[in-house]
């Protein structure tokens, strides 16, 4: 490569054509290069012409000379040693600048050697306007320091909708492995768009700006391209240090982009910082300056790292698959959020029931026990929806069975429950008992016949190792599996009414490493580039990356092992029971939510941890998983009475509910604490049973719209920046704000209230905010709850189950603005219905409040809300006393003002499913 002068053409393109601006560089100062740049731009827009100088090295590898242009910042720098530790004499043979940071500030991360921007990458050669984008060839002269390199690659750009651009590089001669995740298809260009799209030709880079401000979205000539068949790796600057997700991690809301790696690799392991966790979600939604948002999907299911650092940029680094990105432009992170869905699917809609509370524990050893639980909840006067077991119920720890012992009688247990108005989910683990004698283990034998399990370098059943002894693991991205699936469910199911599935385990975890005969020595076992999971190797706690399974290899398809599973399990329980369905998995993928929820797995007893499930469940519901929930009190270790109440608390307000202990631990259902505590925890349940309404209807809009249930603040206040790193706090919908406690022996917690007014839900005062952090009176029984101005929330009369309290009566809690307006909204059907959306068997009623008027109106009704009732109107910020309260022109005489809260007070008995009108004068 000669040493010279990179011309860059730049084409300001007549918007009319193609609204973008092109750049169309080449380093070979040729006439000939000159002409194929204007020709490719020609008949699309003026050309304008513009020089500009650039120093070019010929340091390459093996070259072993020194590059120029090493005078870069530090946190500007990316990584030109990903893979090992090199000294200045490897680092510069590879072309690369050697500059260790200085040892009296060492920041870790920060790269010693790192490229110029010179060094050799793909550069566009043919690139042409498509139908819906654009399409390049790319190439590179030179191979990169990784084996097997795709010297030549191709771009799609795909302009799909108006905020949602699609592009992909992939090897165009030879099929590489892709997500089996659908995702929609765009055959036209969109009319208009958000955002316009520029090229570098050499090196390569695309660059992504927001046509509103011009802000750069996305720029990855910042760094080269590498695409070799086990490392494929693209950076791009960041336009803010305000980054989430990327998950599963232990992780505040915001991620630290001061040179962290987040590594996406599906593990089992009890959430500790830094560690690759249960699920995958390649998914980033970053805050810009003004309260607008971006998001990027990177559609890839392999094992990868995710480099930020503060200059600010970020470099996704993956270890197969192809680069499939979506960018979606919101403008506001509400759209980016929905725009995300839009691609990967929206949640599913969960039976009313599943919102109640969920009690388990590992050590309930029988149906005597399980049954007593049950009834101590019940004498203590707490909601129970749902019981629980772990794998107690089991025989010898096998899925698809419940020992004769303990559980003799299981069946007629989970009878019981539904004659009381309950429900009851088991736990199902993905291995299968291999070690019996044939014809001792249906969903072995019956699955080794139907080849579902996945297969070894021999093509024999993979054997690992867990909680029965030798297990087979299903592959259920196997068409035959999910059948074979569907029929175990289906058997045990004729044997056990169960309500749900709680599959755990399938990340997959295997107790030994890779498999009872260990792993073959092969490049998928051992990669070039092995990304930062725990254990340094692909196999730790799982399978064999190089087994097969019905699609791929594991090495390609682990992170889907938790999806597959999900789906499968959706799909049986849709079959089997007709009705809507409930999962909870613990591994999870892009897409989840659309089949299931998610708890966050083996949590500990501990103030930190009762802190990090806050920013855990509001970036699952930014996944698209809004069915999300830590397990109440901690799952490793004991819990104290304090730390229960709070985390009850809190619980009360995770969308999913569920309080799950150890075997090992000292009790922490609800009624084993004082009076006291259980006094504080009976609020919290009954704040949640009452509020079910309004968080059935969030369900709904998240299921039909693709919007969140818990939300961060800076969903709903953007435009706030002190917002967008509070994650103490969480919203429900955009209505409700919570701040709970977090720490041990407080009694007061500060909490953020973005500008408006803010009605307390429990305590009857308002905060009139600025913008500002306000200290709330927080004694042990109060968790604050506070109602935003503007919104009417639908509530109804709590019951120790929904099967009673959805027959209660209703209350609205209008919250009046300073102007005296809200608006707020209820879905209803029957519960647990499939598709009643789709089908239209539902009801939605519309509430405003205007001028003193409360109205509803009604605008789909079905028989489902026939006989239910308005009993009261609790209407917040009334200035004055009224004289005169009509319900339908009827007075109410006995409603009540407080001008100390101006609260007015109207009790009511009117039909739901009836348009009302309500004044108060
Ligand atoms: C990044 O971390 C280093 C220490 O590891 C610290 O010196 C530096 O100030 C941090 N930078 C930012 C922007 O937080
Ligand atoms: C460039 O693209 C055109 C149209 O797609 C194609 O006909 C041509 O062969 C390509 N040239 C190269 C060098 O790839
Ligand atoms: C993109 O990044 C390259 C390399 O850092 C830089 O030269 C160029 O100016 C950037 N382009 C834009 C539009 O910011
Ligand atoms: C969880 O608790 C266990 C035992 O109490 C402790 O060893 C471990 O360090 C804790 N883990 C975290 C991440 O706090
Ligand atoms: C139920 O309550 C009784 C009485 O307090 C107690 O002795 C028993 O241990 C409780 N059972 C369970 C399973 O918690
Ligand atoms: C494959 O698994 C079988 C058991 O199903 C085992 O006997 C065989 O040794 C395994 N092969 C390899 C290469 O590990």
């Amino acid at each position: 490569m000669s040493r010279g002068l990179c011309v860059i053409l730049w084409a300001l393109v007549l918007p009319a054509l193609v609204p973008e601006l092109g750049v169309c560089g080449i380093c070979e100062v040729t006439a000939e290069a000159v002409k194929t740049c204007r020709d490719k731009i020609k008949g699309r827009g003026r050309v304008i012409v513009k020089q500009k100088h650039v120093k070019q090295t010929g340091s390459f590898e093996g070259s072993n000379l020194e590059p120029t242009q090493c005078d870069i910042p530090p946190d500007s720098r990316f990584d030109c040693a990903p893979e090992k530790l090199l000294s200045q004499r490897e680092c510069q043979a590879r072309g690369c600048c050697y500059g260790p940071v200085s040892s009296r500030a060492p920041t870790i991360g920060q790269p010693w050697c790192f490229f110029p921007p010179s060094y050799p990458s793909y550069k566009i050669v043919n690139l042409t306007v498509t139908e819906n984008g654009y399409t390049a060839r790319l190439a590179r002269s030179v191979p990169s320091f990784l084996p097997d390199d795709i010297m030549n690659l191709q771009l799609d750009v795909m302009l799909e909708t108006e905020g949602r651009l699609h592009f992909t590089l992939k090897d165009p001669f030879k099929k590489r492995y892709e997500v089996p995740l659908e995702t929609p298809k765009a055959n036209n260009r969109a009319s208009s768009t958000l955002y316009s799209v520029k090229f570098s030709t050499d090196p390569f880079g695309l660059i992504i700006l927001r046509k509103s401000d011009g802000r750069v979205l996305l720029n990855t000539t910042v760094a080269p391209l590498f695409f070799a068949d086990q490392f494929l790796q693209i950076s791009t600057s960041l336009p803010s240090h305000y980054i989430s997700g990327l998950g599963e991690h232990l992780t505040s809301l915001i991620l630290d982009v001061n040179w962290t790696t987040v590594t996406l690799w599906n593990r089992d392991i009890s959430p500790a910082p830094f560690a690759n966790l249960y699920g995958s979600h390649p998914f980033y939604l970053a805050l810009e300056d003004g309260g607008l948002a971006h998001g990027v999907f990177l559609l890839n299911s392999n094992a990868m790292d995710v480099i930020l650092q503060p200059s600010p940029a970020l470099t996704w680094r993956a270890t197969g698959g192809i680069l499939d990105f979506y960018v979606f432009l919101g403008p506001d992170p509400k759209s980016v959020v929905r725009q995300y869905m839009d691609v990967i699917g929206y949640p599913f809609m969960p039976p009313y029931w599943g919102l109640g509370f969920h009690l388990c524990r590992w050590g309930y050893p029988s149906t005597a026990v399980t049954r007593e639980v049950v009834k101590n909840m019940t004498a203590a006067q707490f909601p129970l929806d749902v019981q629980w077991n772990d794998l107690d119920y089991s025989d010898a720890k096998r899925d698809f069975t419940f020992n004769k012992d303990g559980f003799w009688d299981m069946p007629n247990m989970v009878d019981e429950f539904h004659r009381d108005g309950r429900r009851y989910i088991m736990i199902v683990d993905p291995g299968i008992s291999s070690s019996g004698p044939p014809g001792t283990y249906k969903p072995y034998d019956e699955g080794l016949k139907r080849g579902v399990f996945i297969l070894n370098a021999t093509g024999q059943p993979l054997i690992g190792q867990v909680w029965p002894g030798p297990t087979a693991f299903p592959d259920f991205t196997n068409p035959e599996t999910q059948q074979w699936w569907y029929d175990m469910v289906k058997d045990f199911h004729a044997q056990v009414p169960f309500d749900g599935m709680w599959i755990d385990m399938n990340e997959p975890s295997n107790f030994v490493e890779g498999s009872l005969e260990g792993c073959p020595n092969n490049k998928l076992e051992n990669p070039p580039y092995m990304p930062g999971v725990l254990g340094r190797s692909l196999k730790t706690h799982t399978l064999c990356a190089s087994s097969r399974q019905y699609l791929s290899s594991h090495y390609n398809l682990h992170n889907l092992y938790g999806l597959t599973e999900a789906i499968a399990s959706h799909d049986a329980l849709v079959k089997v029971r007709g009705k809507r369905p409930f999962v909870i998995s613990r591994s999870t993928f892009a897409g989840h939510g659309q089949y299931a929820g998610h708890w966050t797995g083996d949590v500990n007893s501990s103030w930190p941890h009762l802190y990090y499930t806050i920013p855990a469940v509001l970036l699952f519901n930014l996944y698209g998983v809004p069915l999300v929930g830590a397990d109440i009190c901690g799952f490793v270790g004991d819990t104290s009475e304090e730390l229960c109440v709070r985390w009850t608390q809190l619980g009360a307000f995770y969308p999913f509910m569920r309080n799950h202990n150890d075997r090992k631990n000292k009790p922490q259902e609800p009624y084993v604490f004082s009076q006291e505590a259980q006094q504080a925890m009976r609020k919290a349940f009954l704040l949640r049973y009452s509020l079910l309404p309004y968080l059935y209807t969030l369900f709904h809009k998240a299921h039909s719209a693709g919007e969140t249930v818990a939300r961060p603040l800076y969903l709903e206040f953007p435009e706030d920046p002190n917002t967008w790193d509070v994650d103490q706090q969480l919203m429900w919908g955009a209505a409700l704000l919570i701040t709970p406690v977090l720490e041990a022996g407080k009694t007061t917690v500060s909490g953020y209230f973005p500008l408006g007014t803010w009605y307390s839900l429990t305590a009857g005062s308002v905060i009139n905010s600025r913008g500002q952090w306000v200290l709330l009176q927080a004694p042990l029984d109060t968790i604050n709850v506070h109602v935003r101005a503007g919104h009417i929330l639908p509530l109804q009369e709590p019951a120790f189950t929904t099967t009673e309290s959805r027959k209660k009566g209703m209350t609205l809690v209008v919250a009046l603005t300073l102007s005296g307006v809200a608006r707020g909204d209820l879905f209803w059907d029957d519960g647990e219905g499939l598709m009643t959306f789709e089908k239209g068997d539902y009801t939605e009623i519309i509430f405003l409040a205007r001028a003193g008027t409360l109205i509803s109106e009604i605008v789909r009704l079905n028989s489902q809300v026939d006989g239910l009732l308005l009993k009261e109107a609790l209407v917040l910020g009334v200035p004055s006393p009224p004289y005169t309260v009509l319900a339908n022109g009827v007075p109410v005489s006995d409603f009540s003002y407080r001008t100390d809260t101006k609260i007015l007070d109207i009790p009511l008995s009117l039909l739901m499913g009836e348009p009302f009108i309500i004044t108060w004068s």
